[in-house]
């Protein structure tokens, strides 16, 4: 996917420096802006991603628009693997289980979402078994050629009336040479009363982040904390919608054991297993500590398909059951509910967004009509310090309810909307819930129906969207915050390029984009409050914000440079900071324009950090490349 682009050296370069001097106060802002996340199932970013969990198919979960099937799945030797709806299922959130039948040593092999990370640490699994079996169980994880990498006997607890549970652990002693393994599970067939059983709820964890059970891939959430986002827009996007008012996603599906979970058919092409359910996605933001901007289902699918006016109260209800499920006290039906799961103490929810791009799917006539005023009434009365958020700015906001943007652009675009928030109203606070730089210049703007996407952030895109982000900052008062969208994909079955965090099963291959070190950049340098500044020039090609942080009492400016034919040198004063103040500079660069952070491949962004020291007058003098982005702060 690598373009090499050969690039003259730069040594041109601008005559006269661009002045900015920043007054002391006076027009300056103070900040809500904070830099998040935002997640949805899409690209096996939760199940086969984030999701620790390693086997895929666990429990054969299936839909109309996915049927159950035995993908990832094959027999050892000359077992026969069939699915089965029994009379008495594994429960009725799990209705189908697989059957495995053979002569002598029989069992079923798992692929694992595309590999399995095998090194010396220690796996938790467990599966249900069904049938009268005097024998044991063999658990492995075998290499590509079938070298036993770890293995496990397991006396059988199993008998012809009910479904048993499990458990074992695996150790291996060394590393496997790649990720080409597979988990196996077997049985003697002799010693099974019909030379079968039945099988359901097949799954292995990996040591998980914070060692929660049911929980993160490490080096993902590694990855994240990191990036340290400061809130989690979940769960979705479109993911939320559903293809149909019946495909939503429904919270109280998602919630308790793992077998009483069903599972539901994605927005995006496959099967989810709801391991990660709104537990997990708080448990998450405590774990990461993020501010949860929950989105609740707003009365429209995908398809178009929407909740009649007359029809909507059932829904609404539903929204707020979830709230109190998660902020009610134990002394309410849902709080109660969420005890019994294990988590008597209440969270805090202050934003809700009310459903996903409602400008879309033919939705924006009756969002406006009723649909939105209704969660927002609903919610505020009983909520009334929550924020709601509408899903779109097309509209009339009522009240003091927020709205949500949605940028994906190519980078020209990115950067001619850099002045956008300019004359935004600060008492609607809006969030940028997704954006994304998502495929190059290309003299037309975004065609939906083009395929040439990036694979991934790339640098170009990455500068872009420091431009519009700087933009969104010297208006920090009006916005919320901003996050990257999709956040990860997983590289052996994804939907939608770029995002902002790619892997596949190797742990050690995880790519962190160009716009994540832009991201990471930005946002470990907050300000409290922008500074106005007047400059020599107009914006273009340099692109800046300016601020403190009251905190530290650091002065900060932040700036891009995109579309320049040399580097531009920049005088730079803060109203109160004298001659020789020291201060950081970091500037982040690529090699090539298109240069990319590629999944098993090395960092492309260059990042030096120097000291500078004031001038005579204050003023810091410094030069900045084109297409680069940059960060200064006073110590
Ligand atoms: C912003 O300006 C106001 C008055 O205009 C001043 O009171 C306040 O201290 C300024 N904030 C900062 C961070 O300088
Ligand atoms: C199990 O039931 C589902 C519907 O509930 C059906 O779609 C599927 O085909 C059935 N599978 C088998 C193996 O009978
Ligand atoms: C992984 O193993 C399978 C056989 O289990 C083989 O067909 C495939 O080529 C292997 N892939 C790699 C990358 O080694
Ligand atoms: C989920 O909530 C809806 C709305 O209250 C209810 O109709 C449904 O039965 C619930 N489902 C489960 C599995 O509890
Ligand atoms: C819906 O809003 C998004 C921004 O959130 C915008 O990109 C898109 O063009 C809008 N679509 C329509 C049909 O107005
Ligand atoms: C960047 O430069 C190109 C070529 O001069 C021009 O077409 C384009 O509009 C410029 N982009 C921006 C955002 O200024
Ligand atoms: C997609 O990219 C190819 C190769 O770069 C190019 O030939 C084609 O015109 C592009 N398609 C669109 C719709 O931009
Ligand atoms: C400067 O940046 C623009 C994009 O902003 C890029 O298209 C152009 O190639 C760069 N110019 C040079 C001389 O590197």
């Amino acid at each position: 996917m690598l373009r090499k682009y050969l690039l003259l050296p730069l040594l041109a370069s601008y005559g006269a420096a661009v002045t900015i001097s920043v007054a002391k106060s006076g027009g300056n802002v103070t900040t809500n802006l904070q830099y998040g996340a935002m997640e949805e199932e899409i690209n096996h970013c939760g199940d086969g991603g984030l999701y620790a969990e390693l086997i895929r198919n666990r429990a054969f979960q299936g839909s109309e628009m996915y049927p159950s099937s035995l993908d990832a799945w094959s027999g050892v030797g000359h077992s026969s693997l069939s699915l089965k709806n029994l009379s008495d299922p594994l429960s009725t959130a799990l209705p189908t289980s697989v059957n495995v039948k053979g002569k002598g040593t029989v069992g079923l092999v798992n692929a694992g979402f595309w590999g399995i990370d095998v090194r010396p640490q220690k796996y938790t699994g467990s599966f249900y078994v069904k049938g009268s079996y005097h024998g044991t169980f063999t658990a492995s994880l075998l290499s590509s050629t079938g070298k036993v990498l770890a293995s496990t006997k397991v006396p059988s607890k199993g008998n012809a009336h009910e479904w048993v549970q499990h458990e074992f652990v695996l150790f291996p002693k060394k590393k496997a040479a790649n990720t080409n393994n597979t988990f196996s599970l077997t049985f003697d067939a002799s010693k099974a009363s019909d030379g079968s059983l039945d099988f359901n709820l097949i799954s292995l964890f990996p040591p998980t982040w914070n060692d929660r059970p049911n929980g993160m891939r490490k080096d993902l959430m590694q990855a994240l904390a990191d990036l340290g986002p400061k809130f989690l827009r979940f769960p979705g996007g479109s993911n939320l919608e559903g293809q149909t008012i019946e495909g939503r996603w429904k919270w109280n599906e998602t919630i308790g054991p793992l077998k009483d979970r069903p599972g539901r058919a994605t927005a995006w092409l496959y099967e989810e297993t709801s391991g990660i359910g709104l537990i997990e996605y708080m448990e998450w933001c405590d774990d990461l500590n993020m501010e949860p901007i929950l989105a609740v289902w707003s009365g429209l699918s995908l398809s178009g398909e929407v909740v009649p006016e007359e029809e909507l109260d059932f829904y609404v209800q539903d929204a707020l059951n979830e709230i109190e499920f998660l902020t009610g006290s134990v002394h309410t039906e849902y709080g109660a509910l969420r005890a019994k799961l294990g988590h008597p103490k209440p969270w805090k929810i202050r934003y809700v967004e009310v459903g996903n791009e409602d400008n879309l799917s033919d939705g924006l006539d009756s969002y406006k009509a009723y649909r939105f005023q209704a969660f927002y009434d609903a919610i505020s009365a009983k909520y009334p310090d929550i924020q709601v958020l509408a899903s779109t700015i097309d509209m009339t906001i009522p009240g003091k309810a927020g709205g949500d943007y949605h940028l994906y652009d190519v980078p020209d675009n990115m950067v001619k909307q850099f002045n956008m928030f300019d004359n935004f109203r600060p008492d609607q606070p809006i969030l940028l819930g997704e954006i994304a730089a998502t495929e190059p210049n290309n003299g037309v703007g975004i065609n939906w129906d083009d395929k040439n996407f990036s694979l991934y952030p790339w640098w170009i895109g990455t500068v872009s969207e420091a431009v519009f982000l700087l933009g969104a900052e010297r208006n920090a008062d009006k916005i919320i915050g901003t996050t990257y969208a999709p956040f990860l994909m997983n590289l052996d079955s994804y939907q939608w390029s770029p995002t902002l965090l790619s892997f596949n099963s190797n742990p050690e291959e995880t790519a962190r984009s160009t716009s994540w070190h832009l991201y990471s950049l930005f946002n470990h340098n907050h300000m409290t409050n922008t500074l106005p500044a007047t400059s020599s020039d107009d914006f273009g090609p340099l692109y800046y914000v300016t601020g403190v942080d009251k905190k530290t009492d650091s002065h900060i400016f932040k700036a891009a440079v995109y579309n320049s034919t040399a580097e531009v040198p920049v005088s730079l004063t803060f109203e109160g900071v004298g001659r020789g103040t020291k201060a950081d500079l970091t500037i982040l660069t690529a090699a090539d324009p298109f240069d990319m952070n590629e999944v098993g491949g090395e960092n492309m962004v260059n990042s030096k950090t120097t000291k500078i020291k004031a001038g005579k007058k204050g003023e810091f003098s410094f030069k900045l490349p084109n297409l680069s982005i940059a960060v200064l702060t006073t110590n």
